[in-house]
Order: C-alpha cells, then sequence, then structure tokens
C-alpha cells in the first residue's frame, strides 16, 4: 500500500510562511531522493490552502487538504467552509474529527460522521482522525472507543461510497489524544495493538477492502521515532503535527 505521510499545520502560518515551506517541500520531493512512492499531504489553514495546492501543482504526489469542513454545500453557516469552498481554493482531501475539534470545539460522532461522508460525497478524499483520551485508556475503554468512532462513520455511510469506492479516498488516522503534542509518544505494542484493532474493525465495517485502506499513526512524531513508527504491523503512514511545521524536520521525518 502507498505510504502516507501527512502534515498538520493548525492554526499555523501566515500566507508567506506557507508559501515558503510548501515550496521547500516541493523542491525537495520532487527532486525524487527523499519520498519514494509516498504521498505527501500538508493540512494547511483555509488561507494557505491555494498557497500550498500551487507549491503542489507539478508534483504529482504532493497534494493540501483543509482541516475541517461543514456537511452542507451552502447556507446560512457562519464560519463555516464547504467541501466544495476547500476544492476550489486546491483542496483534494480534508481531515475529519481531529481531536482537537472533537475534544476542544465540542464535535460529537455523529457530527463527524457527517462531515465525513458529505465530503466524500462532494468528492473529497477524507483523513478521519479517531482516538482514545487518557481516561479511556486507563478505564479499558480504547476499543470500544475506536469501535464507536469508526462504526457511527460506516453507519452513516450511503452503500454508493463504502467497498472499492473508497480505495485511495479514504484514511484512518489513529491519534490517541494524550499524545498529541505532549511529547509522548506511543509505545510502540501500544500503537501495534491499536493499529491492529482498527484494522479488525475497519474488517468488520467494509470487509475484504479494509486491508487497501491507510491507517496512519499521529501523537508527537519527531525524526528521532519515524522509522521505529512506521516499522510497525499496519502503520500506513503518519500524521505530524508540531514537526511538520519546518519543512527540514518534515522531509526527515518523510526521509526517515
Ligand atoms: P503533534 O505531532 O504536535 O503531537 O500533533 C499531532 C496531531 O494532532 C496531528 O494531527
Amino acid at each position: 500500500m502507498q505510504k502516507i505521510f501527512a502534515a498538520n499545520w493548525k492554526m499555523h502560518k501566515t500566507r508567506a510562511e506557507a508559501g515558503q515551506c510548501s515550496a521547500s517541500l516541493a523542491n525537495a520531493l520532487g527532486a525524487g531522493t527523499t519520498a519514494s512512492g509516498a504521498l505527501v499531504l500538508v493540512f494547511a489553514p483555509f488561507t494557505c490552502i491555494d498557497v500550498v495546492a500551487g507549491a503542489f501543482a507539478e508534483v504529482p504526489f504532493l497534494a493540501c487538504g483543509g482541516q475541517d469542513c461543514y456537511p452542507a454545500a451552502e447556507g446560512a453557516f457562519t464560519g463555516e467552509i464547504s467541501p466544495t469552498m476547500l476544492a476550489d481554493v486546491g483542496a483534494t482531501w480534508v481531515l475529519t474529527g481531529h481531536s482537537e475539534r472533537r475534544h476542544v470545539l465540542g464535535e460529537d460522532d455523529a457530527l463527524v460522521a457527517r462531515k465525513t461522508t458529505f465530503a466524500l460525497e462532494q468528492g473529497l478524499n477524507v483523513m478521519l482522525c479517531i482516538g482514545e483520551t487518557l481516561e479511556e485508556r486507563e478505564n479499558g475503554q480504547l476499543c470500544d472507543v475506536l469501535e464507536r468512532q469508526l462504526t457511527s462513520v460506516f453507519d452513516a455511510m450511503p452503500d454508493i461510497l463504502r467497498g472499492n469506492a473508497l480505495a485511495g479516498r479514504f484514511a484512518v488516522a489513529y491519534e490517541p489524544v494524550w499524545a498529541i503534542g505532549t511529547g509522548k509518544v506511543a509505545g510502540q505494542a501500544e500503537v501495534l495493538d491499536a493499529h491492529a484493532t482498527v484494522r479488525t474493525l475497519l474488517q468488520k465495517l467494509v470487509g475484504a477492502t479494509a486491508v487497501d485502506l491507510p491507517i496512519l499513526y499521529g501523537g508527537s512524531v519527531k525524526p528521532t521515532n519515524a522509522a521505529g513508527l512506521m516499522s510497525l504491523d499496519n502503520v500506513d503512514g503518519l500524521l505530524v503535527g508540531g514537526a511538520s511545521l519546518d519543512a527540514q524536520s518534515f522531509l526527515q521525518i518523510i526521509g526517515a
């Protein structure tokens, strides 16, 4: 399966900073030495998507995405953005269900499910983020949380989007909430166990085509731990926050 290295810039970077960083990535990766065969994504702030997409235009395996979207084509939803608007400025991907959307902005599973299916229906590729809080892990609820977060999305998904239709258009990012921005990367045994659980749940939900759906790990990924994480079964890529803000650091992660 094609590996995916994804940067989530969160609420960082002006357009000028985004232009510099994405040009550095396009120059280095376009030269073809680092990312052999991988897909590299940058989830940029809405205001920078056109800049990043423009910088990536000549390199086929680089793409830009939005960090969120609203599940309606248009309407009276002040402050929100539609999948069509994201596509209009050059995004081909969108994140849904990021931990900060769930836990800082209060999004529930039902809203994440609507966002995910609507964005897919509107032609965007989707990276769905899931993961447990520390309290949920300590209470032994890891499997229940992952099952609830995944099932709510697939229950809402029309048949036409399932199976082969998802290939190349849908990825899951497992990001334990307690490992995001904390410097505490999940241990290898924890990552192996969680990713195997996600794979089994996907098999239950979509059948045989689950083997083709990439599962990324996210949470305090750094150049120093990237290779170890990528060596684990069912880890098909990395979703990187803080360490993706600097082009050289993100390139080191991709190269690892
Ligand atoms: P950090 O890499 O900064 O821990 O963030 C992870 C993340 O939330 C990526 O979506």
